[in-house]
């Protein structure tokens, strides 16, 4: 019989990638499987839940859901952005929901108040009852990390700093005129694949490129897309097409400037930094066979009329090429769950960022105990 232990085991994370089989698509398909990576790639992992600019005022806050658990982010009275489980200390309901303003966090379901330092300020009906201490009943805290334009949360109890794994990336980013970016627009996409479709798909060293993004392809000088590996992160970069070419929609030197930069971070976001524009995706599990791909776009320039046309334009490429990318991720993930398929193998020349993706996902699943949230 097959367990999660078998088919764990059946991905060796010290095999070289010429000799390698990809994961068996258990990984892929199977819900006990992906209760397993929920606790143990997701809840160590830090995740980009919101951007800092949500949360400028003293006051505002911003909440949601990561791998099952209400959180809750906010800027408080001191200026501090702090994170919480957004769990109320009382029945469990969420203290807020949404995201807002507001002097103190008020539990809708019976008024129990929290200062916004998570400190229980107020109990209607509780005073003078036996061994209840107001003081131990706070909102419990989260780790909370600012990088680039995002603020970063992580649900396990000691993290890694998530700002030291990143430090090589950051000069490399900041070259290009990072800190002046401005947000524009978010978009969503549910796509009926496991969230490493998605991922694979981004990975695969421009292998696709050719044959599914006659657009994209014409905007890159392919001869020079490459991949580089870092210990938590990998970049893909290529050159912008020194040509124009028919099948591109819009002029590669105007879009892509000089290189193309995809950046991924482990386990599920990835940043496409183009000359004055940015654009990060964020791969969110929904289901075994689901998940959300949540878009946000910056741009250099965003005053004009010029400028407004490009950003328009240039959003409009990035949902041509992801509705391409869309219809290749739901048919691999049928594929993924045919009985015609088990695993495959990869293309050493191209896969590498892909290969790296899944040993970082195999050392992570085969860790135990799960590290508590
Ligand atoms: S559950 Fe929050 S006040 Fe009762
Ligand atoms: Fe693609």
């Amino acid at each position: 019989m097959r367990t999660i232990e078998t088919e764990l085991r059946r991905f060796d994370p010290n095999v070289a990638i010429d000799r390698a089989w990809t994961p068996p698509s258990s990984w892929y398909i199977d819900g006990e499987f992906a209760n397993w990576e929920r606790d143990r790639v997701f809840r160590p992992a830090w995740q980009p839940v919101a951007r800092v600019e949500q949360l400028k005022a003293r006051g505002d806050f911003v909440s949601g859901q990561l791998a099952g658990e209400p959180w809750v982010l906010v800027r408080d009275t001191h200026g501090e952005l702090r994170a919480f489980h957004n769990t109320c200390r009382h029945k469990g309901r969420e203290v807020v929901q949404g995201c807002g303003h507001a002097e103190r966090l008020v539990c809708g379901y019976h008024a129990w108040t929290y200062d916004l330092d998570g400190t229980l300020r107020r109990a209607p009906r509780m005073a003078g009852i036996q061994d209840f201490d107001r003081h131990a009943m706070s909102l419990k805290p989260l780790a909370v990390e600012v990088w680039g334009p995002w603020v970063f949360l992580n649900l396990s109890e000691h993290p890694t700093r998530l700002a030291n794994d990143l430090s090589p990336l950051l000069a490399r980013l900041e070259a290009g005129g990072w800190g002046k970016l401005r947000f524009v627009a978010e978009r969503n996409w549910d796509i009926a694949c496991n969230w490493k479709v998605y991922v694979d798909n981004y990975l695969d060293g421009g292998y696709h490129i050719q044959h599914m993004h006659p657009s994209l392809d014409a905007q890159l000088d392919m001869g020079s897309y490459r991949t580089e590996v870092f210990e938590r992160f990998s970049v893909q970069s290529s050159r912008s097409a020194s040509i124009r070419d028919d099948r591109a929609s819009l002029d590669p030197s105007q879009r892509i400037g000089s290189e193309a930069l995809y950046v991924w971070l482990y386990p599920n976001f990835m940043l496409n930094r183009y000359g004055p524009c940015l654009d990060s995706n964020w791969v969110i599990p929904v289901a075994p066979d689901r998940c959300r791909v949540h878009y946000e776009f910056f741009f250099l320039e965003t005053e004009g009329p010029s400028a407004r046309r490009f950003v328009e334009e240039s959003i409009e490429q990035s949902a041509v090429t992801q509705r391409e990318d869309i219809a290749i991720c739901e048919s691999v993930q049928l594929g993924l769950q045919s009985q015609g398929y088990d695993r495959g193998r990869y293309a050493p020349s191209v896969e590498i960022g892909e290969h790296h993706f899944h040993r970082l996902l195999a050392q992570d699943l085969q860790r135990n105990p799960v590290s508590s949230p």
